[in-house]
């Protein structure tokens, strides 16, 4: 399928580069093509950004039929920009969309789109260190009736937003409250992929967290609410005596690609990982009689980010003495000079624009 090219006549001028925050600017364009069950997907194009005209009764409304995906493009040390695993988030965003009963879209068409629609942009992707531009695929069910029946309609987009941190504290670490009211998803249910559904429901604990000065849950299991899940936005290791100890893909959580990217490089250096259930006892054990070294989350949005305060019904206790563990260090180090560009990337893990 060809892309149709609209470009803006009033480009945007450029932010201040040192004070992006996150998912608060965006660039130029945007990509868009629909979706209809006769024809499959048409019309993709690449357009100025704007708003979006949907009717009242759009399916995304009111039953929340949508999905996303993020993923970031790196401005290299040689000027040249490049993605990382971006198939990964194209196979993940086609999982999702199974899930939900949404269409699938091609997934070589698809990586050919982002790397265009990036190319285009490439003036947005910053350079100062730790930015890059974030990219966010998304898919919506678009059918104008509110029967709750099979999609016939639907729209996929991708946007993009230059991006400093996702936390304020950066690289420093956060403060995480273990939640025991609210749970996040279940097996069975929409846990294990991205569709906007399992955030709006993530929120209201979420806010209860902010309130007490945390920067976001960790979720429990939704059955036994006894297991270790997920961060809100980032799936979390521990360093637990010299093992890394990480939940294992159980399909309440998501098989997030920073995570599976982080379990190689960590083996690499010769750690020992274990992908497993860790239940909270073992956890607030561990935080106890000081086996737990360190405890970080990992996403595409947050990087590595180190849990400098877990706390767990009512007691708060410190990791890693509130500072940055080694390990949660080199990891990072090891991880972004990949992903920068900064480093040989001998997994074949990215991908220049063009
Ligand atoms: N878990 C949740 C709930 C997330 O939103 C994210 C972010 O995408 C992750 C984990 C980490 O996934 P990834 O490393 O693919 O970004
Ligand atoms: C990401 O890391 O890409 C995410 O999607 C997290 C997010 C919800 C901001």
């Amino acid at each position: 399928m060809e892309i149709k090219m609209n470009l803006t006549k009033s480009p945007k001028a450029k932010p201040d580069w040192n004070k992006l925050g996150f998912g608060k600017i965006f660039t130029d364009h945007m990509f868009v093509m629909d979706w209809n069950s006769e024809k499959g997907w048409y019309d993709a194009r690449i357009e100025p950004f704007g708003n979006l005209s949907l009717h009242p009764a759009a399916t995304v409304f009111h039953y929340g039929a949508e999905i996303f995906e993020g993923l970031k493009a790196y401005r290299r040390p040689d000027g040249e920009v490049q993605l990382f695993r971006p198939w990964e988030n194209i196979k993940r965003l086609n999982n999702s969309a199974e899930r939900l009963s949404l269409p699938q879209v091609d997934e070589a068409f698809t990586l050919d789109a982002l790397k265009k629609f990036v190319a285009l942009e490439k003036d947005w992707v910053p350079s100062l260190p730790g930015t890059s531009l974030y990219l966010r695929p998304f898919l919506f069910g678009n059918d104008e009736t509110l029967g709750v029946h099979t999609i016939h309609n639907a729209k996929f987009l991708i946007i993009a937003s230059p991006v400093g941190a996702y936390y304020a504290e950066g690289l420093n670490p956060v403060k995480i409250m273990i939640e025991t009211e609210d749970v996040r998803a279940v097996r069975g249910g929409t846990g294990y992929t991205k569709c906007g559904g399992n955030y709006a429901a993530s929120m209201r604990a979420g806010d209860r967290a902010a309130a007490e000065g945390y920067s976001q849950v960790l979720w429990l299991d939704g059955v036994e609410r006894k297991y270790i899940e997920e961060v809100g936005a980032m799936n979390v290791m521990f360093l637990i005596n010299d093992t890394v100890v990480t939940p294992k893909l159980t399909g309440s959580i998501l098989p997030g690609i920073t995570r599976k990217s982080c379990i190689e490089l960590l083996k690499e250096m010769g750690c020992k990982v274990e992908e497993r259930l860790l239940s909270v006892d073992e956890l607030e054990k561990a935080m106890q009689d000081g086996t737990l070294k360190e405890a970080w989350g990992c996403g595409t949005a947050a990087v590595i980010s180190p849990i400098g305060e877990l706390r767990i019904n009512g007691t708060s206790f410190t990791v890693a003495d509130g500072g940055i563990g080694k390990l949660s260090q080199k990891l990072y180090d090891t991880l972004t000079d990949i992903q920068w560009g900064k480093a040989p990337d001998t997994h074949q893990w990215t991908c220049k624009v063009d």
